[in-house]
C-alpha cells in the first residue's frame, strides 16, 4: 500500500473494515452537520506566507505540561482500537511513542493500561468518562495512575452518547472480542445502550475536584466549545483545555472547533494549554490551529484509518505524513518556529459575521 496522504489511508481502511464498523467509526451526530463542519472551518482557512523570512528548517518540537513532544499533535481519545485491528492500542502506542507525541487511552481501550504501557516508549493520558458509579470511575483513574499514565482527560460532552444514525440504521454492536479491557465485567454489546445506562448524566465542574481527591495527575477537560465554559473550567483548576466537539459524534449543531478557537483562546490567556480536534487531516490544518490560539491538536478518526489499513506501519504512517505536511507548509510559508506562528499567519474567509 502507498499512501501519499491521510486520505488515502482512509481510502484504504474502508476497503478493509466491515461496513458497520466503518460507520462506527466514521459517522457523526444527527445530521452530521457538525461533523462536516468541523472539516469546512479548516478548509476556509488560508495560510499567509512570509517570502525571504529567513526561517531555515522549522522546528516543531513543543512543551505541553512540562514534557517535550516531538511535533504539536498526539493521538485522541479513540474507544476500542481492537474494531480496526486485534492489536489495538498495543499498535498504537508503539507508533506514537516512536513519533515522540502522546497517545490519550480512551475509557473504553480494548487493550489493558499495563499491556499499553509496556508496549509505550513514549507519554501515556487517560481519558476519563465519569460512571454514576464513582468506585468504577476511581479504580480506573487509579489503574491507570499506577500503570504510569501522566495526565487525565475528562471528557465533558457526553452525559450520554450523541444520536449516531448510522449505528441505529446498521443495529450496530461490537463484534466478538471486542471489549473493554480496564472496565468491570458487564453487558457493553451496544456503546449507546451501556452510555445511557451507566454514564453519569449530571456531572457539574466539581468533577474537577473530585478528580484531585483521587489523583495527583494534572486533569483537562475535553469537550470546551464556548468561552464561558473555558472561564468556568479555568475556575475550576483545570491543567488544560480540550476545544472539541467529539468530532461531532456528540451534540449535532454545535459549531466547528477552529470556528470557536480564538474565543476559547482569548478566555484562556495562556493560562493553560489549549489543545483542539476535530477535522485535523493534513499539515496546514496544525498551522491554522496553532495560528488561532491552539498549543497542539489531537487526531482522531485517522489514526484508526492508518491502524486499520496497515497495522504494522500505519499508524506511523498517519503521524510522518502529518509531520512531513506541516513541516512542509512551515518552510513554504516562512515559519521557522511554532511561536513564530500567530493570526497573520493566516487568512479567514466566508466566515459568519461576529
Ligand atoms: C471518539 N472520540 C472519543 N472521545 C472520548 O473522549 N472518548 C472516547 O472513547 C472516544 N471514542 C471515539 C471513538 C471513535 C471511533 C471516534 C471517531 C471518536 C472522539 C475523539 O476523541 C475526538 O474528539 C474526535 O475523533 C476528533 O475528531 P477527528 O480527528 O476524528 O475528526
Amino acid at each position: 500500500m502507498s499512501a501519499l496522504t491521510l486520505a488515502d489511508l482512509a481510502r484504504e481502511a474502508e476497503r478493509r473494515l466491515d461496513p458497520a464498523v466503518w460507520d462506527f467509526i466514521e459517522g457523526g451526530a444527527g445530521q452530521e452537520r457538525t461533523l462536516a463542519g468541523n472539516r469546512a472551518a479548516f478548509d476556509r482557512v488560508w495560510l499567509r506566507p512570509a517570502v525571504l523570512a529567513a526561517a531555515g528548517r522549522p522546528r516543531i518540537d513543543t512543551t505541553i505540561l512540562g514534557r517535550r513532544w516531538a511535533a504539536p499533535f498526539a493521538v485522541a481519545p479513540l474507544a476500542y482500537h481492537t474494531l480496526a485491528h486485534s492489536d489495538g492500542e498495543l499498535a498504537t502506542a508503539r507508533a506514537a511513542g516512536a513519533a515522540g507525541v502522546p497517545l490519550v487511552v480512551s475509557t473504553f481501550a480494548g487493550r489493558t493500561f499495563e499491556d499499553i504501557a509496556a508496549a509505550a516508549p513514549g507519554p501515556l493520558w487517560l481519558q476519563v468518562y465519569c460512571f454514576r458509579d464513582r468506585d468504577t470511575t476511581r479504580a480506573l483513574v487509579e489503574r491507570a495512575e499506577r500503570a504510569g499514565f501522566e495526565a487525565l482527560v475528562v471528557t465533558a460532552d457526553a452525559p450520554h452518547l450523541g444520536r449516531r444514525l448510522r449505528d441505529e440504521r446498521n443495529g450496530f454492536t461490537l463484534p466478538p472480542g471486542v471489549r473493554p479491557a480496564n472496565l468491570p465485567d458487564g453487558d457493553y454489546a451496544s456503546p449507546a445502550g451501556h452510555a445511557r445506562a451507566e454514564f453519569d448524566p449530571a456531572l457539574d465542574w466539581s468533577i474537577v475536584d473530585w478528580m484531585r481527591s483521587v489523583s495527583r495527575l494534572p486533569v483537562l477537560v475535553k469537550g470546551v466549545l464556548t468561552a464561558g465554559d473555558a472561564e468556568r473550567a479555568l475556575a475550576a483548576g483545570v491543567d488544560g483545555i480540550v476545544v472539541s466537539n467529539h468530532g461531532g459524534r456528540q451534540l449535532d449543531g454545535a459549531p466547528p472547533t477552529l470556528d470557536v478557537l480564538p474565543e476559547v483562546a482569548a478566555a484562556v490567556a495562556g493560562k493553560v494549554p489549549v489543545l483542539l480536534d476535530g477535522g485535523v487531516r493534513h499539515g496546514a490544518d496544525v498551522v491554522a490551529a496553532r495560528a488561532l490560539g491552539a498549543d497542539a491538536v489531537l487526531v482522531g478518526r485517522p489514526v484508526l484509518h492508518g491502524l486499520a489499513a496497515d497495522p504494522h506501519r500505519g499508524v506511523a504512517l498517519v503521524l510522518e505524513i502529518l509531520r512531513d505536511e506541516l513541516l512542509d507548509a512551515m518552510a513554504l510559508a516562512g515559519l521557522g518556529a511554532l511561536d513564530g506562528i500567530g493570526p497573520d499567519a493566516v487568512l479567514t474567509s466566508a466566515r459568519p459575521a461576529s
